[in-house]
Parts: structure tokens; C-alpha cells; sequence
């Protein structure tokens, strides 16, 4: 069965033609970043009107990639949700309309849960299961147990802000540039100090394997503009400071989810660890976890990391057969928790 998946859910203008759920024949990406940079983060509306302008050719160029004729591809599949909303229409519209003229099914998929498939795909005929799912993105933070594709149940969340989030706003704090967990990588990487000022995430009572990271990000705005200081305060510190800072709010961070990872696996009797979402491109992250964890660990590889449409197509098979097709009055969602159900 060849699917063509469509990824327009944030800054990413995406398309790509996959086989039977994993054999990737095309995979195209024109990533919007550059021009957003300019206004330190995402500009929703012009994200819109730059997918207007460019959906069409990525999608002429993944059908060209993949070297299919249109009256080969048997079902639409496109991210329905989370996203920003004016960007979730230009997909899903271009899939439904797609849909009518092809006369072709289409199908809605969960952009998050497409993250999460993005590791799996290339080990479906020898999943380790049941496997810990770990999705750390821009406003997602989840570890679900996976007892099969699509079939998850949420083992732990976030109470306030997301990993990514956090990440994105300690960039900011420290003067960096969109996209801000990148630039904290980058910048930690170059000899920063971990451990130099005791931070640490916070703990959820009672709920072992849920997250908090806001109180560490208070912790690290203070460090760098004062006590009681705002996002708009002076930074206080010397420019030498920072990497140290970033160093030490990456590796609490890393630290936190690491450990609740192994304490999670142990649990649940988990065989293995699916990694899904931005955050984890982090190689600090990566390397941390192969020195800790004695498990197979399962990382998305270059190109299904970021957003893009191989996982979407990907996902749009396994749940075509799981659930069959979506109807055309299905709608974009701003926000969407993970669903078995039919959507
Ligand atoms: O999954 P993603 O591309 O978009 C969604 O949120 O769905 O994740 C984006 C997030 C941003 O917060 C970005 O700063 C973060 O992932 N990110 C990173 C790294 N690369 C992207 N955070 C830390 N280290 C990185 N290398
Ligand atoms: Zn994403």
C-alpha cells in the first residue's frame, strides 16, 4: 500500500510517499525556521501563508522522489492535530481536497503519536514489547507504555511546562536565537559546566513519573537576572556564564527524565525505550541515556527526527487498518491527547 503524508502541523512544510507503513520512497522537507528566526519563534499566520505557498511543490517533489505515478497512491494520510491551527488547515484541506480529485481515502493522524512511530517503523518485524514510549517535544512530554503499534497507556506527563518549552524559554533567557533547544545544546557543548548551581526539576507528589519544570525554569531566570527579576529584566551575568548555565539546566533536565525512564522500565516490566519528538535530536541526551540505561534503545534516525511526512504516512497506514479512513468533516485540533479510538 503507498501513502502519501502530509506535515504542515508548525513551521515544517513536509511530504512524503512510504510503502506499507515503512519503506520510505520519498521524504521532503522545506523547513520555514529561517524566516521565522527573525521574530525569535514561530509567526503563526505567516507559517500559514508560507505552507500555501509551498505545499503544492513539496508534494509534486515527493511524488516525483518517490517515482510513482498519482494513480498508485492508495491513501492520503496527513497530521490533523496538535498543532497551530491556521497551519493544521493548509494540510488537512490539500489532503481532503487530494482525497475528492484522486478518489482516494484519506486518513487524520495524531502528529505527536507520528514522532513516536518515526523510531518504530524501521524495527516493526522485531518490536521488543511492551516498550517504554518517551515523547519529549515543543509541547509534549510523555512516557507511555506501548504494548503494541497504537496502543499506548500514559505512564507519565508534564503538570505545567513542556520539555521543548522549557528548553526554548531558558534559549531566550540566555540571548540565543529560535530554535532555542539547539542553540542550549550548542551552546552547553561549548565547555560548559554541568552541576555549577544545584538545579534540579521538580517532583510531583505522588506521581512518580510525572514532570514539573517550571519551578527549575524560575530557578534559571533568577540566576540570570536576579530574584524576583521578569523575562524583560537586565541579564546580570557575564556572557562567559552561560554555557555553564545551559550546561546545568540541560544535564537537570536530562537527569530527571533518565531516571524516571529506568525507574519506569523496572515498574512496568519494560523490554526496550522509543524515542519521539525534537528534543530528543539532543546527542548530549542520546549519549547520557547509552551510559545509563542497559536497555535497546530506539532513536529516530536522520530525517524522521524533526517534522516530517515519512512518519506521517507511516502512521497513516497503521491506523488505515486499524480504524479504516477518516471522514471528510474530520477537523484540525489545536490540541489532541492520544486516541486508540476512531477519529
Ligand atoms: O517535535 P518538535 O520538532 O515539534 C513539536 O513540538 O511537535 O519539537 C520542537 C522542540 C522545540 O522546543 C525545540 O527547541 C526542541 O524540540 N529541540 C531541542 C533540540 N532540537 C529541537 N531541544 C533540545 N536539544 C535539541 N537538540
Ligand atoms: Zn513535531
Amino acid at each position: 500500500m503507498i501513502v502519501l503524508g502530509i506535515e504542515t502541523t508548525c513551521d515544517e512544510t513536509a511530504a512524503a510517499v512510504v510503502e506499507d507503513g515503512k519503506n520510505i520512497l520519498s521524504n521532503v522537507i522545506y523547513s520555514q525556521a529561517n524566516f521565522h528566526r527573525q521574530y525569535g519563534g514561530v509567526f503563526p499566520e505567516m507559517a500559514s501563508r508560507l505552507h500555501y505557498d509551498t505545499l503544492i511543490p513539496v508534494i509534486d517533489e515527493a511524488i516525483k522522489n518517490a517515482n510513482v505515478a498519482i494513480n498508485q497512491i492508495d491513501l492520503i494520510a496527513v497530521a490533523h492535530g496538535p498543532g497551530l491551527m491556521g497551519a493544521l488547515f493548509m494540510g488537512l484541506n490539500a489532503a481532503k481536497a487530494l482525497s475528492l480529485a484522486w478518489d482516494r481515502p484519506f486518513i487524520g493522524v495524531h502528529h505527536v503519536e507520528a514522532h513516536l512511530y518515526a523510531s518504530m517503523m524501521e524495527h516493526l518485524d522485531s518490536l521488543p514489547l511492551p516498550a517504554l514510549g518517551i515523547v519529549l517535544s515543543g509541547g509534549h512530554t510523555l512516557f507511555l507504555k506501548i504494548t503494541d503499534v497504537g496502543k499506548y497507556e500514559t505512564i507519565g506527563t508534564t503538570i505545567d511546562d513542556a520539555i521543548g518549552e522549557s528548553f526554548d524559554k531558558v534559549a531566550v533567557m540566555l540571548g540565543l536565537p529560535y530554535p532555542g533547544g539547539p542553540a542550549v545544546e550548542e551552546l552547553a557543548a561549548t565547555g560548559g559546566k554541568a552541576g555549577m548551581y544545584g538545579f534540579k526539576a521538580g517532583q510531583v507528589k505522588d506521581l512518580p513519573f510525572h514532570f514539573s519544570f517550571s519551578g527549575l525554569k524560575t530557578k534559571v531566570l533568577y540566576t540570570v537576572k536576579g530574584v524576583g527579576a521578569t523575562q524583560k529584566s537586565q541579564t546580570l551575568i557575564q556572557e562567559e556564564e552561560k554555557k555553564n548555565i545551559a550546561a546545568s539546566f540541560q544535564d537537570a533536565v536530562f537527569a530527571d527524565v533518565i531516571k524516571k525512564a529506568n525507574k519506569a522500565c523496572l515498574a512496568f516490566g519494560l523490554q526496550s525505550i522509543f524515542f519521539g519528538g525534537g528534543v530528543v535530536n539532543n546527542q548530549h541526551l542520546r549519549e547520557l541515556f547509552s551510559k545509563s540505561c542497559s536497555l535497546p534503545l530506539f532513536w529516530p534516525t536522520a530525517g524522521l527526527s524533526l517534522d516530517n511526512g515519512a512518519m506521517i504516512a507511516g502512521l497513516g497506514y497503521q491506523k488505515y487498518l486499524q480504524l479504516g479512513a477518516s471522514s471528510l468533516d474530520l477537523e484540525a485540533k489545536a490540541r489532541m491527547s492520544f486516541s486508540s479510538g476512531k477519529l
